[in-house]
């Protein structure tokens, strides 16, 4: 496969920050084949998080995923599972902390398969380490944004969009939704703009600030504008915790 040749980090501000930095939506050279770059935003922004095998073992835990989503992620697991059903196939964009990937597994069952996509190798071991006993999956090294040729079921975005640069949003969605079979479906897990009266609004625009930069633009613009509002789909949103998450389903017409 053709891909640009590597673009690596994007171009930095002076001040060093990274925010404000330039991430091309394609801002990594990989091949179908070969070990895929790490985007830029991710070795920028995210590498304590994602890249360093210890913070890695730190932060794989229920505990940790249930108090940085605020006792929610259970809730936001099931809303995501209540649109996929046991016998699916179906594509997860990227490795998530804690038990996800193991009950995706589980609740799609043997007649299932479930492939999970991540960019960085940590998380691809680790991932293959937590569903070493799930013969109905298996997680590839790949960038979700250079995916092509995948007919699924069910395409699953959970809590990837805040991470990524606006324009590799639309990227990813679009990637997912080409990925989509007719009668399938696109599940996209993430943040929301809160209800004016929310009372963690204003701590979380600051988390955002300091350690998000590219949340925000989930405030600003719908999961399904990130998608062009694709006329193949019916498009459907609800909110959860006042606001704060959302799940938006994509079904696909034809
Ligand atoms: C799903 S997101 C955030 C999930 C959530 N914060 C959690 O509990 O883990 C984190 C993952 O996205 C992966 N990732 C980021 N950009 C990616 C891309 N373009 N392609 C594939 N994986 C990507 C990172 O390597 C990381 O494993």
């Amino acid at each position: 496969m053709d891909y640009p040749r590597s673009i690596g980090t994007g171009s930095k501000r002076s001040d060093g920050t990274g925010i404000g930095t330039v991430y091309p939506a394609q801002a990594v050279a990989t091949d179908a084949n070969t070990t895929p770059a790490i985007p830029g935003y991710l070795q920028d922004i995210y590498r304590w998080a994602y890249l360093d095998n210890r913070n890695a073992r730190i932060l794989d835990r229920e505990l940790i995923v249930k108090a940085i989503l605020w006792g929610q992620h259970r809730r936001l697991q099931q809303a995501a599972f209540a649109e996929i059903k046991p016998g699916q196939q179906v594509l997860q964009a990227a490795c998530v902390y804690g038990q996800f990937s193991p009950a995706l597994a589980q609740h799609i069952g043997s007649d299932g398969h479930l492939e999970v996509v991540d960019v960085a190798a940590v998380q691809v071991n680790n991932c293959r380490r937590k569903l070493k006993h799930y013969k109905n999956a298996e997680v590839r090294h790949q960038n979700v944004m250079h995916l092509r040729g995948y007919e699924v079921d069910i395409a699953c975005s959970y809590f990837l969009l805040h991470e990524v640069p606006d324009d590799c949003k639309s990227d990813v969605a679009n990637v997912l939704l080409d990925s989509v079979r007719p009668g399938g479906k696109a599940v996209f897990v993430d943040y929301h703009k809160p209800h004016w009266a929310n009372p963690l609004k204003y701590f979380t625009s600051l988390v955002f600030e300091t350690l998000e930069p590219f949340a925000k633009g989930l405030w600003r613009k719908e999961i399904a504008e990130y998608g062009g509002n694709d006329e193949r789909f019916v498009w459907h949103k609800e909110v959860y915790f006042g606001g704060l998450y959302q799940k938006v389903v994509a079904t696909r017409l034809n």
